[in-house]
């Protein structure tokens, strides 16, 4: 089976009323365990690489790993996306390359750091989509800009100084054609999100709500929606970690933005987490070990039992089997004759 595109994923997870988890892989380890999970819970996925992921892993390992699990799991529908895409290079490689989605994150320069302003971000995100539709392939913009720089994205602060405006989102959504839309509402990348459980001073659900009344065709992306468990965190620190006290995105909170729009969520951090745990975890009671598969398979069973639990809950588990997969070729197809037209419908003006 070819990689299917995102598009056909989300296009369908609205038909259905749920979220797909957009969970970020740097080596072939998260691969399998996202892969195992979508097998348990029959999930259709989406399997997505930052910059510096394919940096660190030479994409084209990625690239054929990714063709490796669409041959071992030819019932699953599997997404390739480029996460966070800084400039159309950098979207423009990851299609040379064969990713079936990319997002043009315009809403900060290249530097990834320094927001754009309206007029710029546009500009950028439309000769994306402009490319990739072409070429059959899926777009995610992003209007607003998440807080945090943590993992070294984001402008900074608490997430608070650039919430996405709803007019701006559906001006943004009309004149860039975007088939997926970020939006800010409160959340930052990394572990470090709140210093309590989040409340609506801190996380803007009601902004959310707002914008998919205004844009009820368009599939909303949340971002920074690891939900950083206390017992991962426990499990870390247990084990001679040092993570401070911290809080995430409530699942119950995702739930509620599902039932509002969202269809893809954006994970990271929690991964990252039950690796590190689990690594330490052996390292710490099994010091005499050093054959790297006594700790990588623990850390892949601990990835694996956390993506199944979100697939489970964003609610995509089930689902992997009730569509027929589509090429990007066919997409293109879709494109071009109208049927796959991205003009958003909009309420309320
Ligand atoms: O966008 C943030 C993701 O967690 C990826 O992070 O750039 O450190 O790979 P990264
Ligand atoms: P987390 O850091 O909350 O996992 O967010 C990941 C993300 O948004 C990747 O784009
Ligand atoms: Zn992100």
């Amino acid at each position: 089976m070819p990689l299917v595109t995102m598009r056909q994923l989300l296009d369908e997870a609205a038909k259905g009323g749920y979220g797909v988890g957009a969970f970020n892989v740097n080596n072939m380890e998260q691969i399998q365990a996202i892969m195992e999970a979508a097998k348990e819970t029959n999930s259709p996925v989406i399997i997505q690489a930052s910059r510096g992921a394919r940096q660190y892993a030479q994409d084209r390992y990625l690239y054929h790993l990714m063709l490796a699990a669409a041959e071992l799991y030819p019932e699953i529908p599997i997404a390739m996306h480029q996460d966070h895409g800084n400039s159309f290079e950098t979207c423009k490689s990851a299609i040379e390359l064969g990713f079936t989605s990319v997002m043009m994150d315009g809403s900060l320069k290249a530097d990834g750091k320094t927001p754009t302003d309206f007029e710029e971000n546009v500009e950028v995100t439309r000769r994306v989509v402009d490319y990739a539709h072409e070429r059959g392939v899926t777009v995610e913009g992003e209007i607003g800009v998440l807080g945090g720089i943590e993992d070294g994205h984001g402008a900074g602060g608490t997430g608070l100084e650039h919430v996405t405006d709803p007019d701006q989102a559906v001006e943004f959504a009309e004149r860039t054609g975007v088939d997926a839309l970020a939006i800010a509402i409160g959340t930052s990348h990394g572990a470090y999100k709140f210093s309590k459980k989040p409340d609506g001073s801190v996380l803007k659900m009601e902004l959310l709500i707002e914008i998919h009344k205004r844009l009820p065709k368009t599939h909303l992306v949340m971002h920074g929606s690891s939900s950083v468990p206390k017992d991962l965190q426990a499990i870390v620190n247990q084990y001679g970690g040092h993570l401070k006290e911290t809080w995430g995105v409530p699942v119950e909170e995702i739930q509620l933005g599902i039932r509002n729009g969202v269809r893809k969520i954006n994970v990271d951090t929690d991964n990252r987490l039950a690796i590190t745990g689990a690594i330490r975890k052996v390292f710490a009671e099994t010091p005499e070990k050093f054959d790297p598969r006594d700790y990588l398979k623990p850390a892949r069973d601990a990835m694996k039992k956390l993506v199944s639990e979100r697939m489970t809950q964003f609610g995509q588990a089930g689902h992997a089997g009730d569509y027929t997969q589509k090429s990007v070729a066919d997409m293109a197809k879709g494109y071009r004759d109208g049927s796959l037209s991205t003009q958003p419908l909009v309420v309320g003006r």
